[in-house]
């Protein structure tokens, strides 16, 4: 599906470009500083707020109406691209659906002869964990880092008068790769600008590898205020958040409860909870590949936490209907 080795002014087609990585992936093409692609965004509703706010930061983008659950909406999409970045939304659509739709896409991305297929993430899900059960989690077949901006989410810590307290179920030594949104767009952007480099390789695009003590630690850096961090079990996680998110309602969102195939929010997060507590290993390499892509971008959490002014709380409005 190579061919032609020179992605300069190709059109590159973004799934889920109204979505919180596709958004850092149409920005990270539209402001390639040397290159000029055209871009075009999947999109089930070209009037929504999301694809006006993409629209209106990004007007040379185009869209295409159609959903990538159907064959329709998948020709239509592909017509005249050369490259697709490929995600699928597994909250949306499903793990059944999730593994059909992937095959089938590449199927057809074959016959409406696109140069390029990219998967989001690297590596699987659960695979190099000897697809125990006990990992096994409704994200994407194709994993990748956690989005930095999680920590003003899902991880953020509680905060009293002592100040900041991270309370998750990993150990002290366990390591979340920690990846802030733009990274997604930053290492596209290159991919594109290197296929000799990047085309049948896995990318990462440089995490943070940090422990919640270090994670605490940059915190109470960047605030002046005490932040540490305490593990606790799973159940008692589920527990503290069930306030914001009902850890027994099932996934894909809107799914049948008495569809087998679907998750609770509590077996999925439970499930990719376990991943990262078995996690010690920090992956420097990545770490250092991700300095080419962006040299400029910020070298350690805390810098990163300085340049997005994140403060214990939420910084950006990911995920606001869930
Ligand atoms: N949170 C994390 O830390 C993290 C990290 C890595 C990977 N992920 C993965 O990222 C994925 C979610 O992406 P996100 O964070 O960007 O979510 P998001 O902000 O909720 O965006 C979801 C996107 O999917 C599109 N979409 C959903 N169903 C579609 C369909 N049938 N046809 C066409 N487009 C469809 C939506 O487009 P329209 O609404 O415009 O149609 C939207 O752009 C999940 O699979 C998750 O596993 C999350």
């Amino acid at each position: 599906m190579v061919g032609d080795m020179s992605f300069e002014n190709a059109r590159v087609l973004v799934f889920g470009g109204t979505g919180a990585q596709g958004r850092s992936i149409v920005q990270g093409i539209t402001l390639a500083r040397t290159k000029r692609y055209r871009v075009s965004v999947l999109t089930r509703n070209k009037n929504s707020t999301q694809a006006a706010a993409l629209a209106s930061s990004f007007p040379d983008v185009q869209f295409v109406e159609g959903s990538y659950t159907t064959e329709e909406g998948l020709r239509n999409a592909f017509a005249n691209q050369d490259v697709v970045y490929f995600s699928i939304d597994s909250f949306n659509v499903g793990e059944p659906f999730e593994y059909f739709w992937t095959f089938r896409a590449y199927e057809i991305a074959v016959q409406s002869k696109l140069k390029w297929f990219i998967f989001a993430g690297a590596g699987d899900r659960y695979g190099k964990l000897g697809m125990d059960e006990k990992y096994r989690n409704s994200h994407n077949i194709v994993s990748s880092g956690v989005y930095a901006e999680m920590l003003g989410i899902l991880l953020r810590p509680t905060e009293n008068e002592d100040g900041f307290i991270f309370q998750n179920p990993v150990d002290d030594d366990s390591v979340m790769p920690l990846l802030p949104l733009e990274m997604y767009g930053y290492r596209l952007q290159w991919a594109l600008a290197h296929p000799e480099e990047s085309i049948g390789k896995m990318l990462s695009a440089g995490p943070f590898f940090v422990t919640f003590p270090e994670i605490a630690a940059a915190l109470q850096q960047v605030t002046g205020k005490k932040a540490q961090f305490k593990s606790i079990t799973t159940s008692a996680w589920m527990e503290a958040i069930s306030g914001h998110v009902d850890p027994d309602r099932r996934l894909p969102r809107g799914a049948d409860p008495t569809d087998p195939t679907s998750f609770t929010f509590r077996k999925s997060f439970g499930a990719w909870w376990n991943i990262w507590k078995e996690q010690k290993e920090k992956k420097i390499e990545d770490m250092a590949w991700a300095d080419e892509v962006y040299p400029e971008r910020p070298r350690s959490l805390k810098e990163w936490m300085q340049t997005v002014g994140y403060e214990g709380k939420q910084i950006v409005p990911l995920y606001e209907q869930s």
